[in-house]
Order: C-alpha cells, then structure tokens, then sequence
C-alpha cells in the first residue's frame, strides 16, 4: 500500500495529539518581570509600549506578586527604577531602595513566591549604561566591585536568587566570592550569560528608564551575527560558579537555546524580552494575528528550543490560560 508512512494518522484528534505532544507549557515554567519604582504608595502606571505591564509602587508590587503567585507562577525578577541617578548608579545598594523593600514586602506577604533581582547598573545610572564611564568607554573591573555591591545588598534584603545583566568580564566570579565571604553560600546566581545588543530591548528602556544617554551597549552585549561566541560565555560562567545560564533574547535566538541546552548540563533558561511582547501585543491589537494563539506559540517554541525556564511578560496570561 502506498504510503507506508502516514504521519497524519497521529493527528487525527486532539487525544491522539495530546499523547503524542512532545512540548508542554506549565505555569511552573514562568518568570514574572516587575518593575518597582521609588514612588508614593499606590503608584501605578501602565508603561505606553508594553501593555498590560505597569511601572508600580513598592505596596503595588507586593499586591502584584499575589496575583503572580496566586496563578501558580513560581517566581517573579525585581527591576528597580530609582528616584535619584548619578554616575557611578550608587542608589543600586540603597538599603531603602525600591527593589531592597520590594523584596521584604514580597517575602513578608507571600514567602512562597520566589524572589529574583536584576543585578545591573543602568537603571541607576545617569548616563545609562550597565558600568562606570570614563573616557566615553565603559570599564569592565571597577564596574565588578559595583555590580557586587548590588548583588549583597539584594542578598541582604532577602532575594532568593540574583540574577547580573551586565555583560562584564568576571562579574559571576567576583559577586559569587562576594555573596560566598558574607555568608551567601546558598544563594544562586541565575547569570544572563548571552545576552545580545539587540534593538528588541526597545520597549523595556522606556519601562526603566534605562537608555543610554550616549552611543549603544555594543562593547559588552554580544554581536547577534555570532553563535559559537554564545558557548564560551556559558562555559566562562559556569566556571565562574553560574547555577542558572540564560540566552536573552529568545525568539531570534532560538538556535543558541538549543545549542546551550546541548552542550552544558545546567538549567537553561530565556528571556522573551519586551520588543517581542510589544509585537504581539500591537498586531494583537490591530486585529492582525490571534493574539492568544501567537502567544502560546512562541512560548512553545522556546521550551521546545530548549529552555527549562522562561522569562516572560505573558506569564500572566499565558498561566491563566493553562489554568493554574
Ligand atoms: C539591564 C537589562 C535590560 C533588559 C534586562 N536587563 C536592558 C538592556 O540591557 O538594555 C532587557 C529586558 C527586556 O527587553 O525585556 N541591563
Ligand atoms: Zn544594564
């Protein structure tokens, strides 16, 4: 009989494709962003390209981290949008700072929601770029001694794992001592390991405040025309003592997953950044694609590329729509 091969027979209904699946979602696979500003108690605005996601008090947040936890979703990541900015991003360590209090408001209200931190320097600095300026360059070791400072202060507030974004040379080595010497020994370091210069990080600029005031991160965020690069950054910070490595973005870069997770042994995971939510949301809103379906989409393909862990502004939406 012609075909042999009938593939069709395992899709003829959604049983059969449901035993056959080889890719699911759970809302335990989420990672919430929040964005905590250091402003008056219940302050809340919706951030104009990213709709749905809102820059938000302290008190907000916490009420905003129920609701994440309440639908199953295991783990929120602090982003901390300070008052005062000056060169050296010193607000980033403020004991008083809005990330520092989100995280005992969050562990006080919902001590089961696990709490991650944004350890980088651009939100707090005037010029907005991830480390000390001089000369117009952006300089890798003195900007190691800031980034650690930042880590042990989130450590000592309370985070349960921290999380550099900066794209220094070393940062895992130095913040890992850091956290180790001041008895931090069981805390994780979730390290955005390849992390691009990419233009989808458009949106979440405006939701931090963080552009730079000059030039672009091209310096330290890696070229996106490289893929080999992508491995000896994992392999420098798992040497280095990252438990969790990170591709970011994710849906260009699907082919890094996928090589991450086949060469190294260790979680991986990937951050569905703000540009690509911004897309879906805004052709979404056109009523130009199935907003829902896209959504469920490319969040299937990046578990399916290889992510064990996913950052995403959908989180929310996409767990509710897993029911929790
Ligand atoms: C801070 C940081 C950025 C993002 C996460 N941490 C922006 C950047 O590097 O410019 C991007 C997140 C997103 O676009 O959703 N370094
Ligand atoms: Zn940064």
């Amino acid at each position: 009989m012609f075909p042999v091969h009938r593939p069709r027979r395992l899709r003829k209904d959604d049983t059969i494709r449901r035993m056959v699946r080889e890719t699911s979602l759970s809302p335990a696979d989420f990672i919430y962003p929040l964005f905590v500003a250091e402003k008056k108690k219940g302050y809340r605005e919706e951030i104009s390209s990213m709709p749905g996601c809102y820059q938000e008090s302290v008190d907000r947040a916490v009420k905003h981290a129920k609701e994440v936890h309440s639908l199953g979703i295991p783990a929120v990541l602090l982003f901390g949008i300070p008052k005062h900015k000056d060169a050296e991003g010193s607000s980033a360590w403020d004991p008083k700072g809005a990330v520092q209090q989100a995280i005992k408001g969050i562990k006080d209200a919902v001590p089961e929601l696990y709490v991650i931190t944004d350890v980088c320097m651009c939100e707090y600095t005037d010029h907005g770029h991830c480390g000390v300026i001089e000369g117009g360059q952006v300089l890798n070791d003195p900007t190691l001694e800031l980034l650690s400072k930042e880590a042990l202060s989130h450590a000592r507030a309370g985070a349960d794992m921290v999380a550099p974004s900066d794209m220094m040379d070393g940062r895992i080595e130095i913040i890992r001592d850091t956290l180790d010497e001041e008895g931090f020994t069981e805390l994780p370091i979730m390290s955005y390991a390849v992390k691009y210069a990419s233009a989808f990080f458009g949106p979440f600029r405006e939701a931090a405040e963080s552009t730079p005031q000059f030039g672009d991160r091209r310096s330290y965020q890696m070229d996106p025309a490289n893929r080999r690069e992508a491995l000896k950054e994992v392999a420098l910070d798992v040497e280095e003592g990252a438990d969790i490595v990170m591709v970011k973005p994710a849906l260009s870069y699907l082919d890094i997953i996928s090589d991450v997770k086949n060469e190294f042994d260790l979680p991986v995971a990937a951050y569905n950044v703000s540009g690509e939510y911004s897309m879906v949301k805004a052709a979404g809103k056109m009523g130009w694609i199935d907003e829902e379906k896209v959504m469920m989409e490319i969040l299937t393909s990046i578990k399916r590329a290889g992510a064990d862990i996913i950052l995403t502004y959908h989180a929310k939406e996409a767990a509710k729509l897993l029911g929790a």
